[in-house]
């Protein structure tokens, strides 16, 4: 079994996480814990506190950090994920469980102590309370597992960013807490848009979920199609692409996934704010501006038949 403590932003493709996590055979998810970034903190805490309520999720809700390090904290993507965050589906919010009583960061810090070498943390929204609580413990580098992380474009399969040309959501939401997580001596894997947009579920596929996952297929299905119509406007895709169920899968069944290794780094100011950057032995660099930076790896193929084939059956 995999611990995992998964950081995240709640968000549409946050909850399909969430569930992929609780559902799938191999993970333990014993603690979410929220930032801001699809929805404000608030918002976003309340729908973890939400989904723990209505699949009866064991996991801690711990709350997290409210804005970036250093930037101003940008307005909600309620374009994408709408006004609640949920794809505004109706939500419930009676009887909703307490939030665990330490902040984010000291959640992570207390949980990695408690069980050293066996936790992984996933991250797929802003990396802030990762940033937080590496500076209040650096410690934690070593008794975390490893760090899964959705974020960042690297060029493969010619991805680059989805805010700027440069830049995805969860970098340029805090370019300067990515940038500390990433240079940290920790065992990062890095899953970015080079292969969550390659990996779509179709209307169709979602559609066919209420029917092979009685347990959480249909609110699947209600919470996509506010995101479905964002992805169909923009992108002109037919379903959604797959962002953060993507860095549970990669902590489920890495098999999928081929990965390159190098040092990464994150552009923190200018035009390409938020861009992230790896080092490999293929290219040639005549400035090296890595040399503080550890060797990660970067996710830059996945085999999506296999993947959408797994998360179905471990939702059902
Ligand atoms: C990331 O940004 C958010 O909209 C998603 O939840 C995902 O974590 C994709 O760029
Ligand atoms: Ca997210």
């Amino acid at each position: 079994m995999e611990k995992i403590i998964f950081d995240t932003d709640p968000g549409i493709d946050d909850a399909m996480a969430i569930l992929f996590a609780q559902a799938c055979s191999n993970i333990d998810l014993i603690g979410i814990t929220t930032g801001f970034g699809n929805a404000n903190i608030a918002t976003a805490t309340r729908n973890a506190l939400f989904l723990k309520k209505q699949f009866k999720l064991a996991a801690d809700v711990a709350r997290g950090a409210a804005e970036p390090l250093v930037i101003p904290v940008d307005e909600p993507a309620d374009f994408v994920h709408g006004d609640n965050g949920l794809g505004n589906i109706d939500i419930d919010e009676s009887n909703l469980p307490s939030v665990a009583p330490l902040a984010a960061p000291d959640y992570i810090i207390e949980k990695l102590k408690e069980s050293p070498g066996e936790i992984t943390l996933v991250a797929v929204g802003r990396m802030t309370n990762l940033a937080l609580a590496l500076r209040k413990c650096p410690e934690i580098k070593s008794l975390v597992k490893q760090v899964v992380i959705m974020g960042g474009a690297f060029g493969h399969n010619g991805k680059t960013g989805n805010v700027t040309p440069f830049a995805e959501a969860n970098i340029i939401g805090d370019p300067h807490a990515a940038d500390e997580v990433l240079r940290a001596d920790w065992p990062v894997t890095v899953v970015g848009l080079d292969v969550t947009t390659k990996t779509i579920m179709s209307n169709a596929y979602l559609h066919g979920l209420q029917k092979t996952s009685p347990k959480y297929g249909k609110f699947i299905y209600d919470i996509t199609r506010f995101y479905a119509n964002f992805h169909q406007q923009t992108d002109q895709v037919d379903g959604i692409y797959v962002h953060d169920s993507s860095a549970i899968m990669y902590v489920s069944a890495p098999h999928l996934f081929t990965t390159v290794e190098g040092p990464i780094r994150v552009i923190t100011e200018g035009p390409a704010i938020g861009h992230t950057m790896q080092k490999t032995q293929t290219k040639r660099y005549p400035v090296d501006a890595w040399s503080d930076y550890p060797s990660q790896k970067v996710c830059c193929d996945v085999d999506v038949e296999n993947y959408l084939r797994i998360y179905q059956q471990e939702l059902a």
